[in-house]
């Protein structure tokens, strides 16, 4: 199938590593221009140099995702230097260890969860829309998790409630993007294999495989395949949905 995505130019936020480079591929691999934000400037780096070897043209810019002006910056940049930008990924996260049961929960864990997930995803949606509008065709793909549905389990309150605040947001925007050739998604993974939960115990890793009904964690490859055809030419119609990619585990069932 061809996704139509041959010269698109696509920003994918947190995309040096995990999940996000994995989008980085995939869309790369079909033809897009890569432009990666990035926290980390030493795995930015490795990112453009590996996607390089894989004939993706891919540039980095630096800093936090949810910074308004870098964004506002970084946006205005890219539509200058490649005339267009047609897909938006934002995906920066952040982990959550420590985990905090609410009543004991600092204002400044929620502030920071809430402003590296929500207010990025915010940011960048509001920055590209006018260009996505001036080229008639927009893909927005935003990153929840499954938390949102069942709730996270005990101590990741603020992880589950900005997951779920995402949720929310691309269902509002996909109803102001619809007409103009834009759609606006949301992704629910369920445990994906990459840095961010690499610090699971054992004991949570057998948890997280027996207790899916497909007997594994994900791939970021796997995300990065769904997240390719949702920002597909093909995908115009599917809009203000939330897919889970989770093995058909609905949430995290806090028991043995
Ligand atoms: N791994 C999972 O099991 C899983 C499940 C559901 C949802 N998610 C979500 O998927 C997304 C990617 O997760 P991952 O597992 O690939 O994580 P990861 O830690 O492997 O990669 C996240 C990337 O985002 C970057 N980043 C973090 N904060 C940033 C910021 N403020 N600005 C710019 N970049 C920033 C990091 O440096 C890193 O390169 C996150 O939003 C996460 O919540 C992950």
């Amino acid at each position: 199938m061809d996704l139509g995505l041959q010269g698109k130019v696509a920003i994918i936020t947190g995309g040096a590593r995990g999940i996000g480079l994995a989008h980085a591929r995939a869309l790369g691999r079909e033809g897009a221009i890569i432009v990666i934000n990035e926290l980390d400037a030493k795995a930015a780096a490795q990112a453009v140099e590996e996607l390089a070897r894989d004939d993706i043209l891919a540039v980095s810019c630096l800093g936090d995702a949810a910074d308004e002006a870098l964004v506002v910056e970084t946006v205005a940049q890219v539509a200058q230097r490649f005339g267009r930008i047609d897909i938006l990924v934002n995906n920066a996260g952040i982990g959550v260890k420590p985990a905090y049961p609410v009543e004991n929960m600092p204002a400044q864990a929620w502030d920071q969860m809430i402003h590296v997930h929500m207010k990025s995803t915010f940011l960048w949606s509001r920055e590209v829309i006018p260009h996505m509008k001036a080229g008639g065709f927009g893909r927005i793909v935003n990153t929840s998790s499954m938390n949102f549905t069942g709730g996270g389990r005990p101590g990741v309150a603020h992880y589950a409630a900005a997951k779920a605040g995402i949720l929310g947001f691309t269902q509002t925007l996909s109803k102001e993007v619809g007409p103009f050739g834009i759609t606006a998604n949301a992704i629910a993974p369920g445990y994906v294999e990459t840095d961010l939960i690499a610090q699971f115990s054992d004991e949570m890793r057998h948890r997280l495989t027996s207790q899916n009904p497909v007997g594994r964690t994900c791939q970021p490859s796997e995300v990065a395949a769904l997240v390719a055809f949702l920002c597909s030419s093909q995908a115009g119609f599917i809009n203000g949905e939330h897919v889970c990619i989770d093995g058909g585990r609905r949430d995290f069932y806090w028991g043995s």
